[in-house]
């Protein structure tokens, strides 16, 4: 019988998924879950013919260079691959493969919550009770913006956008979308499609981000396209952190430009950014898209397919490089 492929798995995986892993290969874990230096990485890799890594490990062309030749996938735990250097995994001959679709549903419900957290106020409410603070109550009380009815934008129409434009239209709201190419229409079912950013935004009560990060998406939301936005706008963002230039939310948020926003990323993860989370308008989480139990399963799952694909010969079914 031949020798299981050896594998280092970088951050802690669910039960079920490290049990599979360690069945079919002879698996290298990181006991502590911490996320390793770009050295720690480079070093671990020189023992492994496979790496599965989260979006908190970062393959730059530097530190794919020093990869050995004996690995030769890197089967991403994501379905964002902003973190690895497509272009240096290819000219290294390094397969990289992502987790598309079965994170859809989970991230697509953390922009719905982000939506209603930044349109009710969600934050602030919570917070005031925890605070022992709530001691009043009248009709103009912690009054927010009701989204029924209100025309949901999303930049970015993939598995994603799409599965929250569904989802938005379930609360009675029009969507609008921009994409580098419509969908199909029983993709978009009814959505109205703008062929600029610009149209998008002007049409966006509530703006949601659904586009991979790119050297092209990298500040979209920045003055000059937060400005192309209706005033009192909310802007959800679920996607990556680096799509926004935070300045100019926080500018934009202190001056009532746009009304609230709600963020499950940011350029700082973790940690986030102090000046947003200074703000009372924000409803934030912890870059929890994906986190429920059935996701983080089937994203786990999703990875050791792609490899046993690669290991047993085949084409993996989420390629990227
Ligand atoms: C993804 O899959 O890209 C999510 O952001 C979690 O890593």
């Amino acid at each position: 019988m031949p020798e299981k492929p050896k594998l280092l798995i970088t951050r802690r995986l669910r039960d079920a998924v490290q049990a599979r892993a360690a069945r079919d290969y002879q698996v290298l874990t990181n006991a502590e879950d911490r996320v390793f230096t770009r050295d720690e990485i480079i070093e671990k890799c020189q023992q492994v013919d496979a790496v599965l890594p989260c979006h908190s490990e970062h393959f730059s062309a530097d530190v794919i260079a020093a990869l050995p030749d004996r690995l030769k996938i890197i089967a991403n735990h994501s379905v964002g691959v902003d973190h690895v250097d497509l272009a240096a995994a290819k000219t290294a001959g390094i397969v990289v493969t992502n987790t598309p679709d079965v994170l859809s549903d989970a991230t697509a419900e953390i922009a719905m919550l982000c939506m209603l957290g930044a349109a009710r106020r969600g934050a602030e409410g919570d917070a005031m009770i925890r605070a022992g603070n709530w001691d009043f109550w009248s009709p103009a009380f912690m009054v927010g913006r009701q989204v029924t009815g209100k025309r949901f934008g999303v930049l970015g129409m993939g598995r994603v956008g799409q599965v929250a434009a569904e989802r938005a239209r379930g609360f009675g709201m029009t969507v609008h979308y921009h994409n580098r190419q419509p969908v199909a229409e029983h993709l978009a079912k009814g959505a109205i499609y703008h062929d600029t950013i610009e149209g998008l935004f002007a049409n966006s009560d509530v703006l949601s981000l659904h586009c991979p990060s790119t050297p092209e998406t990298t500040g979209i939301i920045n003055a000059e396209t937060i400005g192309w936005l209706p005033d009192r706008a909310i802007l959800v963002n679920t996607a990556r952190g680096n799509l926004v230039d935070e300045d100019a939310l926080v500018d934009a948020l202190e001056s009532g430009k746009l009304f609230a926003a709600g963020l499950d990323v940011f350029r700082n993860e973790p940690g986030g950014n102090q000046r947003i989370s200074a703000l009372k308008n924000v409803f934030l989480l912890p870059h929890i898209g994906s986190a429920t139990e059935e996701t983080r399963d089937a994203m786990g799952f999703r990875a050791l397919d792609n490899l046993d694909a690669y290991f047993a010969g085949r084409e993996p079914g989420d390629r990227v490089a």
